[in-house]
């Protein structure tokens, strides 16, 4: 088990397999993503297979696939069917290819996907992403029929863009979930990037209002997040990463594209290079890099063991 020096277990890996997206989403905050090519710098499929081997047998418990958008890699299926035996293997997705994969990824050993959603409109959907919303509710609908379940919805509420869908999204999610919960929405908080002001909006208030009316919600642990139950929708709210509450219980470690090592989503000076490593090499590695860890938003009252 891999344990920092602020003892915190680390459980999960988010690993990015590529930097290519085919859609061009206006907040998209991954600088330097949303390229049309894949850099020729990503990990392959053998790298894939050292690194998460390693983790594996380092205690992580779950895997999520993110981008870019991972389903543009033509090896994708060989990249899952190659990890192993993990609790979870999740999938972040924008949905526009996943109609012609849900039911090979999910015999290739993927449990469940993510899909970016932020509207129901198919005229808002488009002026948000670039892309057609058609595509992504075909994507969905396969995702569903596959068994990649629970598919997680993102939603990304804007000012005066998405914010009065929230019902429309609550009332079509809620179809999937009849007599299992099949789908759940997670309305996120965009971030609140300078660029992105006038687009910005506080979620608490959205939370509040569903909240009063919910029969029901749950904690989850590492954002000590609220699940809401409402009728058949199933609904999380996801704040950007703004207390310290979050990085105390930070359960995360990332693999960027390229091999590096991100001890904390909030750093980029302290990646650790493990491409091409294998073996002892690569787990001690993996230490090192487990033993940069520290919160990001600190605490005064708690200190480094
Ligand atoms: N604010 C909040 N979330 C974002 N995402 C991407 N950009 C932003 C942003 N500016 C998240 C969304 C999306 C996923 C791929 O990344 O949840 O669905």
């Amino acid at each position: 088990m891999l344990i920092d020096r602020f003892n915190r277990k680390i459980t999960n890996l988010r690993i990015s397999v590529t930097d290519a997206c085919n859609l061009n989403c206006f907040y998209c905050h991954k600088e330097g993503y949303c390229v049309k090519g894949s850099s020729p710098d990503v990990l392959s499929v053998e790298d894939i297979a050292e690194i998460t081997k390693a983790f594996y047998e380092l205690g992580i418990k779950k895997v999520k696939i993110t981008g870019g958008e991972p389903l543009l890699r033509k090896d994708i299926l060989d990249i899952i069917s190659v990890m192993p035996d993990f609790e979870e293997i999740s999938m972040t997705t924008n949905g526009t290819l996943l109609d012609k994969y849900a039911y090979e990824l999910k015999d290739a050993g993927l449990n469940r996907v993510n899909i970016s959603l932020d509207s129901l409109n198919p005229e808002t959907y488009k002026k948000i992403t670039g892309g057609e919303l058609e595509r992504v509710l075909s994507g969905l609908e396969s995702a569903v029929n596959a068994g990649l379940t629970p598919v997680k919805l993102n939603m990304v509420v804007m000012k005066e863009v998405n914010e009065d869908e929230i019902d429309d999204m609550l009332e079509f999610t809620s179809k999937y979930n009849e007599d299992d919960v099949r789908v759940i929405l997670q309305i996120i908080e965009l971030l609140k990037l300078p660029e992105l002001e006038d687009y910005y909006m506080d979620i608490s208030s959205i939370e509040e209002r569903i909240a009063k009316k919910a029969i029901n919600f749950r904690i989850r642990s590492m954002q000590k997040r609220k699940q809401y139950h409402l009728g058949s929708s199933v609904v999380e709210f996801v704040k950007p990463v703004d207390n310290t509450e979050f990085c105390y219980n930070c359960n995360r470690i990332r693999i960027t594209k390229d091999g590096k090592i991100k001890p904390c989503l909030m750093r980029n000076d302290n990646l650790v290079d493990v491409r091409g490593l294998k073996g002892y090499a690569l787990k001690e590695k993996i230490f090192q890099a487990v033993n940069m860890r520290e919160p990001y938003f600190k605490k005064k009252s708690r200190e480094a063991r």
